[in-house]
């Protein structure tokens, strides 16, 4: 069992597929942390993030787990954690223009489709992303694309990263929104996903949505 849940910054598919993967039994894999483990790397040795195939080696030779335990998530990086650090402004920033590279993108993807494969011997796992169901596992039993108005996406950022002001907020979630039209362009639309609309639904109702269709 593969549910492929995407959807843009802000739009809380992290929390709700970490909470469909709890309510089911299944793992969860974040791959926007792969995005920015690759990232943190390229910063913290100081490369030119513009140099492409200096990049692109960097996420070959990167070292990384990344955990699929939905209670429990970390992410190690050449024996750092770095499970906060990712978090930091500071990634989020150049993130996409890492997510752009497409060396980087078949390493991760390469990456990513081998922790589903293991995920699949103990029951299956809840994948979210931008390019899942279109990209990384179009085999997935469920397609969930989750959108939310810019607002309501906003308000949820600024819970979670609360340094921030809303000026910087706004910049943060609307730069990164037309960043990532880039990595769109590496898509296609998705056959038979499920569009949800949480702008005006609570966590638990999301996560409801999904959990019944998952049964079906
Ligand atoms: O949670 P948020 O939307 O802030 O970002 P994320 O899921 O942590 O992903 C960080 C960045 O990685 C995104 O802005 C994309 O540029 C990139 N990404 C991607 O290109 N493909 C994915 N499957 C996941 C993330």
């Amino acid at each position: 069992m593969i549910i492929a849940v995407d959807g843009p910054s802000g739009s809380g598919k992290s929390s709700t597929a970490r909470g469909v993967a709890t309510r089911l039994g299944l793992r969860y894999l974040d791959t926007g942390a792969t995005y920015r483990a690759v990232t943190w790397s390229a910063v913290e040795r100081g490369l030119d993030l513009d140099d492409t195939a200096a990049v692109a080696q960097r996420a070959r030779d990167l070292e990384l787990e990344v955990s699929t335990d939905p209670g429990r998530q970390f992410v190690v990086a050449d024996g750092t954690d770095i499970t906060a650090a990712i978090r930091e402004p500071g990634i989020s920033e150049v993130v996409s223009k890492i997510a752009t590279n497409l060396d980087v993108r078949h390493e991760l993807i390469r990456r990513q489709r081998a922790i589903i494969d293991d995920a699949q011997e103990t029951g299956g796992i809840v994948v979210e992303g931008r390019d899942i169901a279109t990209v990384v596992a179009t085999d997935a039993e469920l397609k969930v694309l989750l959108t939310a108005d810019q607002d309501a996406r906003m308000a949820r950022r600024g819970a979670e990263v609360s340094s921030l002001t809303a000026d910087q907020l706004r910049d943060q979630i609307v730069r990164r929104d037309a960043d990532d039209s880039t990595v769109s362009e590496f898509q296609v639309a998705s056959d038979g996903a499920v569009t949800i609309d949480s702008t005006d639904l609570t966590l638990e109702e999301v996560i409801d949505v999904i959990s019944r269709l998952a049964k079906e």
